[in-house]
């Protein structure tokens, strides 16, 4: 079964691009990723994949025409290198209907809260804060054009602690991403994912 392809959508610091890279390279991720894509040309994200030599693609916002023909040109990136699943791993831009149509089913993206809860939004941990819950995390789900909304394949729980500022809660939940987006990958890469509406079913390994 030949790796499946990726295409990774970046907007800054690239950590789950990293950790996706990490577990590819310990041959926990039965994937390669075919294309890095950046919004922004200085997101620091972009060496991770220089660095092993993996093609990059950058968008700037506002520099080239509108959202329509920005997300059109990356769809046409993807589609040049093959791509078999889109992953959006801190992007923070919300895609085109018609991104979303041609890749239905096949975009993936992680959240730090627990959606619904925090959803639409830039600062969620910091949201979590402030509304006072005691437990929040990350979601792995698919996109579709309800912003933060699609079917969910994972979630992981972190308990908000009395002394947490927003960015350590960040932090903390950053580190269950950079386990829950690889595994849900791979899950996807296996087969193993069956949405039916908005429920998404994990099927058991094949022995
Ligand atoms: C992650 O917490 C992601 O959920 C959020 O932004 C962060 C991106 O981190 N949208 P990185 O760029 O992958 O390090």
């Amino acid at each position: 079964m030949r790796p499946i392809r990726l295409g990774v959508l970046i907007s800054g610091r690239g950590s789950n691009l990293l950790a996706i890279l990490e577990a590819i390279e310990r041959q926990d991720l039965p994937a390669e990723v075919a294309l890095v894509v950046s919004n922004r040309a200085q997101a620091p994200g972009l060496e991770f994949a220089r660095a092993r030599a993996i093609p990059t693609f950058v968008v700037e916002r506002g520099a080239r025409g509108d959202r329509a023909e920005r997300h059109q040109a990356v769809r046409t990136a993807l589609e040049a290198r093959g791509v078999d699943l889109v992953v959006c791993a801190g992007w923070d831009e919300i895609l085109t209907p018609e991104f979303v149509a041609a890749h239905a089913g096949r975009i993936l993206n992680t959240h730090p809260s627990l959606l619904p809860a925090f959803g639409g939004g830039l600062h969620a941990p910091a949201d979590a804060l402030t509304h006072g819950v005691k437990v929040s995390g990350c979601t792995i789900h698919f996109v579709t054009d309800d912003v933060d909304g699609g079917p969910i394949v994972l979630q992981r729980p972190v308990p908000v602690l009395d002394d947490d500022t927003p960015e350590s809660l960040a932090n903390r939940i950053l580190t269950q991403e950079h386990r829950a987006l690889p595994e849900t990958i791979r899950l996807y890469a296996e087969g193993r994912l069956r949405t039916e509406g908005r429920r998404v079913y994990i099927l058991p390994a094949e022995r």
